[in-house]
C-alpha cells in the first residue's frame, strides 16, 4: 500500500497581503458553499481515480488562501468521506490566520480531527505587520495560538517572514523570543520573496537578505532547541506532510490552484475559481520525465534532511559530490549525501548536476 499525502486548497482571504501571490480571492465569499461542494466532488473522484486504499493517507494539509474563512460545518462532509482513507495516526494540519481564528472555529476544526495548526503570524511587531499588509496584530496571534493550545491541539506551528527592509537584528530576536514563549513545536521562517502581481512587485527593495543575519537567525532558532530539517522549517516535531513532499511521496491535490503528483504525473485542477466550480474534476496533466524527477530530488534533498542518495547520481556527479565532502560542504553517511549548509543548497545542486 503506497502511503499518500493530501493537499486541500481554500482560495479565500479576508484581504490580500502585499507579498502574496497564492491563489486566493477577497471578493468571492458568496461562492464558499458551492466551492466546498465542488471540493467534495473532486475528492470523491480522485479517491476513485487513483484507487486510493483505505488507511493509506498519512497526512492531510488544508492550506490557502485562508482555511479559517470556512466554517467547520462546511468541512464536515469532506472529513466524513476522507475518514476511511486516513491512517490511524494521520497528521492533519490546517493553516490558520490569527484574525479569523475564533475560539469556536478552532474548537470545531479540532473536533473534526485536526491535530496540527499552522499560524500565519509573520511577525509580532504591529508596524511590520502593517507594512506587510496583514490584517491581524500581535495580540490576535498570541490569543489564537494560546486558545489552540488550551483546546489540546497536539502540534502548533507558526510562520515568520524575515529578510525584509522592516527588520533589524533586534526586531528578529524579539520575534523569536515571543514565538518561543508560546506553546509551539514547529516554526517556519521564510525569507521574503518578491512575487509578480503583488503590491511588493513595485517595491522590490523591501526584500533584503543579509546571509550573515540569516545564519544568525538559524543559529538562534537552534539555540531555542528546534532542529532545522529544511531551509525554512524547524521544530522539535517534524511535519510528516512537509517531509513527504521532499521525499517525493505521491500526493493528491484538490481545489482551485492545487497541484497533485502521482504515478510520475503532475496534475493541475483549474486555478480560476469559476472554472473550477464548473468542472472540479478537470485536470491538466504534466508527465514527469525521470530527468525532471531526479533534478527535483537533487534540489529538494539538498534543501532538507532528506539528502541525495549516491545511486541517484551519475559517476561524474558522484565524483563532484565527493569533492564537496572533502571540502566539508557535504557529509556522506550510509550511501546518502547530506548538505551541511542549506543556504548553499542551490549552488551545490548546480555544481553537482551534469
Ligand atoms: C500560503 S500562505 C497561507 C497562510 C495563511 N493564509 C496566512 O497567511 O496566515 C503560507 C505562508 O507562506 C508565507 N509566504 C507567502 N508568500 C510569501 C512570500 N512572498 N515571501 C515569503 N513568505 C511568503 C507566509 O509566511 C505564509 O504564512
Ligand atoms: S499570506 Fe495568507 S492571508 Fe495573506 S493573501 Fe496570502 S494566503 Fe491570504
Amino acid at each position: 500500500m503506497t502511503p499518500m499525502l493530501l493537499y486541500m486548497h481554500i482560495p479565500f482571504c479576508d484581504s490580500k497581503c502585499h507579498y502574496c501571490s497564492f491563489n486566493s480571492y477577497v471578493d468571492k465569499f458568496h461562492l464558499k458553499q458551492r466551492y466546498m461542494r465542488a471540493l467534495h466532488i473532486q475528492l470523491q473522484e480522485d479517491l476513485q481515480r487513483f484507487q486510493v486504499m483505505p488507511h493509506s493517507i498519512t497526512s492531510l494539509f488544508i492550506g490557502g488562501g485562508t482555511p479559517s474563512t470556512i466554517t467547520p460545518e462546511l468541512y464536515e462532509p469532506l472529513f466524513k468521506t476522507l475518514h476511511p482513507y486516513l491512517c490511524t495516526d494521520a497528521e492533519m494540519t490546517v493553516e490558520v490566520n490569527p484574525n479569523s481564528a475564533t475560539h469556536s472555529w478552532l474548537q470545531g476544526m479540532h473536533h473534526l480531527g485536526i491535530n496540527r495548526m499552522s499560524f500565519g503570524v509573520q511577525s509580532f511587531h504591529n508596524e511590520k505587520l502593517r507594512h506587510l499588509g496583514r490584517s491581524h496584530n500581535r495580540d490576535d496571534a498570541i490569543g489564537a495560538i494560546t486558545a489552540a493550545s488550551e483546546l489540546g491541539v497536539e502540534h502548533i506551528s507558526l510562520d515568520l517572514i524575515y529578510a525584509t527592509a522592516f527588520d533589524t537584528p533586534t526586531l528578529i530576536n524579539e520575534d523569536l523570543k515571543q514565538a518561543f514563549a508560546l506553546p509551539i513545536d514547529h516554526l517556519s521562517a521564510y525569507a521574503l520573496t518578491i512575487e509578480e502581481g503583488t503590491v511588493f512587485q513595485h517595491q522590490p527593495d523591501v526584500a533584503i537578505e543579509h546571509l550573515e543575519q540569516t545564519r544568525a537567525l538559524f543559529a538562534t532558532i537552534e539555540q531555542y532547541g528546534f532542529t532545522q530539517y529544511e531551509i525554512s522549517n524547524f521544530g522539535t516535531y517534524t511535519s510528516r506532510h512537509n517531509l513527504g513532499y521532499w521525499q517525493h511521496r505521491p500526493y493528491l491535490g484538490i481545489g482551485a490552484g492545487a497541484v497533485g503528483s502521482i504515478n510520475h504525473q503532475r496534475y493541475y485542477p483549474h486555478r480560476d475559481i469559476e472554472a473550477y466550480l464548473e468542472a472540479p474534476c478537470f485536470t491538466t496533466l504534466e508527465t514527469l520525465h525521470s530527468s525532471d524527477i531526479k533534478r527535483e530530488q537533487l534540489f529538494l534533498g539538498l534543501r532538507s534532511i532528506v539528502g541525495i542518495a549516491n545511486h541517484l547520481l551519475k559517476a561524474t556527479e558522484q565524483q563532484r559530490a565527493r569533492v564537496l565532502v572533502d571540502d566539508k560542504k557535504l557529509t556522506f553517511k550510509q550511501g546518502v549525501f547530506y548538505n551541511n549548509d542549506y543556504l548553499l543548497s542551490d549552488e551545490i545542486a548546480l555544481f553537482i548536476e551534469d
